[in-house]
């Protein structure tokens, strides 16, 4: 048993939630006021990547649900140039879109890299610039080490030419959300995460998404203040046979930006949460991370199963995974037509292929619970269900028509009524949290959030509509319940034919 505090993380998520007749914005939002969407260095000289980009030879379905992790691989400038856009990039510059889906369009994370020499790029620390498609140095020479002495020396991390690093501005998004924002940075960082891990595995490079590090001395590394602006999740992109030698001294760095807004607002609940999952150091981390406590177990059907029944491999869609997220857009209206049960069960299974990761279960099976609100699904009857992924099969739950709770349930949101299904992550949080603490709370939402985000890339590959969604927690876990009882919401996303 473990002796991790994990109060904060449960108290966060009670008061984080939404009921019925809640705002989904803040009443002080004031669109016209909206902070930067982009974090703009005014001191430092853009290096401009290249912009014509490669694609991969893999098909996009491939891609979400593969892991390339045998080659010895180093990016060069045009891959690094590739990962950035289609991982954080301007893709639809006319509406001021981005790669990934994002809570209300506020794109408030950061992408910055951190490498060894490599070809075409000396050593340093640099951040993306969606705005340009530019990289900007903050540091020159090799500071990967520091990565690695957060992390506890982490293996993956020891071998990585590059490590990208996520940061979260929350004052970005909690301008819109207020506190719900905590939950929205790792939905957020999910699909950020899911569009680099498919375009890394498309570019045949090896990828491990880290969550064990100290948080401070990575934030100190990219002169951020962790407060205002905190680094999220690691991922080591590559893989080399050396490890990297000592780093050079962390000075201290000015390096002015342009203001977010004229006024930001101080949400005490997003601080103290962070506050509350944050490590110190990398031993820390290392300890955390090699936790042999197994994962909370997961109920057994109890009903007759449904046999998903993916695509054959023949039939997927050939485009590859930078075409799939050049032309995605989350879809706000569902034609009302059948969505086909080969589609549904090619987009569940690929999309529960997780990562490589350091807080996942190794074993491969997500830590969250998948139920289905099946409105209109070929060959599958209306109702509730759970789905086992050991066995690749649906559970019913409970069969009828539930159209007007997949509307309700979705924070009174049309689109969850008008989806052919509704996918939502519930977890038994406080089962995890006793094994992993406050910062487990990290892992269950980014969990959610890359099945999601790579469920979502799927249902594009595929042609069909897809988005994220708000919901009531409670009323989502009474509707679920007795199977639900005792479990958490992490996050919806929505999926049928596209209307429009
Ligand atoms: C986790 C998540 C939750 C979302 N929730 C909602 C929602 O409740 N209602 C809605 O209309 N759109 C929702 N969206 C869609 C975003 O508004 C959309 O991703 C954003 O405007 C960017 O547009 P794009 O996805 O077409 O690029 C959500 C997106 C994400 C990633």
């Amino acid at each position: 048993m473990s002796e991790y505090n994990y109060r904060a993380a449960l108290a966060y998520h009670a008061v984080s939630s939404y009921f019925p007749g809640d705002q989904l914005a803040v009443s002080e939002y004031n669109p016209k006021q909206q902070p930067l969407l982009y974090k703009k260095y005014t001191s430092l000289e853009p290096i401009a990547l290249p912009k014509q980009l490669a694609s991969g030879s893999i098909s996009a379905l491939q891609a979400v649900a593969a892991s390339e992790q045998a080659a010895n691989r180093v990016p060069d400038l045009q891959t690094l140039a590739r990962l950035c856009y289609y991982t954080s990039g301007l893709t639809r510059p006319d509406e001021e879109k981005r790669a990934a889906a994002c809570t209300g369009g506020l794109y408030h994370f950061e992408l910055y890299l951190v490498c060894g020499d490599l070809a075409d790029l000396p050593a340093g620390v640099y951040h993306y610039g969606a705005h340009d498609h530019s990289l900007r140095r903050l540091r020159s020479g090799d500071f990967r080490r520091v990565l690695l002495e957060a992390t506890g020396n982490e293996t993956a991390v020891a071998h990585a030419p590059v490590l990208a690093i996520f940061t979260d501005t929350f004052w970005r998004n909690s301008c819109k959300f207020g506190p719900r924002t905590y939950r929205h940075t790792f939905w957020d960082n999910g699909t950020l995460l899911a569009n680099l891990h498919a375009v890394a595995t498309s570019a045949e490079l090896p990828f491990k998404l880290i969550e064990s590090f100290a948080d401070d001395i990575v934030n100190s590394l990219l002169a951020i203040d962790g407060y205002r602006e905190a680094a999220i999740s690691l991922a080591a992109l590559g893989a080399t046979a050396e490890e990297p030698g000592n780093a050079p001294v962390i000075e201290e760095l000015e390096l002015p930006t342009e203001p977010l807004s004229p006024k930001e607002e101080e949400y005490p609940l997003i601080e103290d949460i962070h506050e509350a999952t944050l490590f110190s150091t990398g031993e820390e981390s290392a300890t955390w991370r090699d936790a042999e406590a197994p994962f909370p177990p997961h109920a057994a059907p109890e009903g007759t199963l449904i046999p998903l029944r993916p695509m054959p491999l023949d039939d997927w869609p050939t485009a590859p995974i930078e075409q799939v997220i050049q032309q995605r857009s989350s879809a706000h209206r569902f034609a009302q037509q059948p969505l086909s049960f080969e589609k549904l069960s090619t987009i569940l299974l690929n999309a529960l292929h997780l990562p490589n990761a350091d807080c996942f279960d190794p074993a491969g099976r997500p830590l969250n619970d998948i139920y289905l609100l099946v409105n209109n699904v070929s060959d599958l009857k209306p109702g509730a269900y759970i789905l086992h992924p050991e066995q690749k099969a649906l559970e019913l739950l409970k069969e009828g028509d539930f159209r007007k709770d997949a509307t309700h349930l979705a924070f009174d949101q049309k689109s969850g009524g008008e989806a052919a299904v509704s996918v939502y992550s519930l977890i038994a949080l406080e089962e995890l949290l006793i094994r992993d603490g406050n910062r487990g709370y990290r892992v269950a939402q980014l969990e959610s959030g890359i099945f999601s985000g790579n469920a979502q890339l799927a249902a594009a590959a595929l042609g069909l509509g897809a988005t994220g969604l708000e919901y009531y927690d409670n009323e989502v876990i009474t509707f679920f319940s007795p199977s639900a009882k005792e479990k958490q919401v992490m996050s919806l996303f929505a999926l049928g034919e596209r209307a429009e």
